[in-house]
């Protein structure tokens, strides 16, 4: 038993997976370019967090690019049974360190072997199609061509899953006149709730769902309530943002994203944090003030 195991378990396709997961995202050099400045610390977080229970660790190759995946794969290969990796493509990565869409078949399929080769895979256990018809919202459009594309490589054996990211409603019903779709990785967070209606929906289907920015991403949350919660519970302000996405609804997986060892450790604790009736009313009135 590790303490991560307070958390709960959640279908991710065939898997079951611990709710506390980590993202690698953070591994890569500032910008999430180049190489990390401590390539060390960069292994000595993957390994602490596998060692620490973690069995879903979310990631893409255009992290760097290529350089986290093959960091993954120095401290983690050869990988523990248990061990789901999920990836996403359909995007590249400018010289400047720019993000470009990457939705050909061709930008496509290589980026499943991208990943493979950088992993050390030969089969992908969740790829999950990125959106880039928006940047950090779902923007409508369809995504026909592309997942289909994806499907194909499904049925070549090289993904065993498909997600979708950064997309509506329409677009995972329509999506999922292709394949099946196993997760979806939105942008969501105690202060950014827009997909409340989603998340409930693909509760009640069984499908996950993961928030890509749980701690805020680039800029961390910062509320009083957070600070005044975390003060009364004896637990950091993060720690609350975490725990308060694990009560919000059993399909959630967090893939809170670090470099640092010691703030793994602090939101992998947050598995363990109960919070109580009054602190849960206290922090929707955060959602509902930044919703304002
Ligand atoms: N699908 C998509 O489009 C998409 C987009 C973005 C991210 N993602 C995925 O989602 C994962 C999570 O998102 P994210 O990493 O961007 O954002 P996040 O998890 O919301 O926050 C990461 C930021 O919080 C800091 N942080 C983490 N733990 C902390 C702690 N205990 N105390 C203080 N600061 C802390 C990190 O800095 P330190 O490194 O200093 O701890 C980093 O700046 C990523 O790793 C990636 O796998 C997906």
């Amino acid at each position: 038993m590790s303490k991560i195991d307070a958390a709960g378990t959640y279908s991710l396709g065939n898997h079951k997976v611990k709710r506390m997961g980590y993202g690698a995202m953070q591994l890569a050099g500032p910008g999430v370019f180049g190489p990390p400045k401590d390539r060390d610390a960069a292994l000595a977080v993957l390994r602490e967090a596998v060692a620490s229970g973690v069995n879903h660790i979310d990631t893409s190759d255009f992290y760097g690019p290529h350089v986290t995946n093959q960091i993954i794969r120095e401290a983690l290969a050869p990988y523990p049974g248990d061990l789901v990796i999920v990836t996403k493509i359909s995007a590249k990565r400018g010289t400047d360190g720019s993000w470009m869409p990457a939705f050909s078949r061709e930008e496509l399929t290589q980026a499943v072997h991208d990943n493979l080769r950088n992993l050390g895979l030969d089969v992908l256990d969740v790829v999950n199609l990125r959106s880039m018809l928006g940047i950090h919202g779902p923007v409508e459009g369809s995504l026909e061509a592309p997942l289909t594309v994806l499907a194909d490589l499904q049925r070549q054996g090289l993904v065993r899953h498909i997600g979708l990211s950064n997309v509506s409603a329409k677009q995972i019903a329509d999506g999922r006149r292709i394949c099946e779709i196993v997760c979806v990785q939105n942008a969501y967070n105690l202060a950014h709730r827009a997909d409340d209606a989603l998340i409930d929906e693909l509760a009640r289907d069984g499908t996950a769902y993961v928030p890509f920015f749980p701690l805020g991403g680039f800029t961390p949350l910062q509320s009083s309530t957070l600070s005044e919660v975390a003060a009364r519970l004896g637990a950091t302000p993060l720690q609350v943002a975490l725990a308060w996405l694990l009560h919000r609804a059993p399909n959630i997986l967090l893939i809170p994203g670090t470099g640092s060892v010691a703030h793994l450790r602090e939101n992998l604790a947050a598995a363990e944090l109960v919070l109580p009736g009054d602190a849960l009313t206290a922090l929707d009135r955060v959602a509902k003030i930044a919703a304002a």
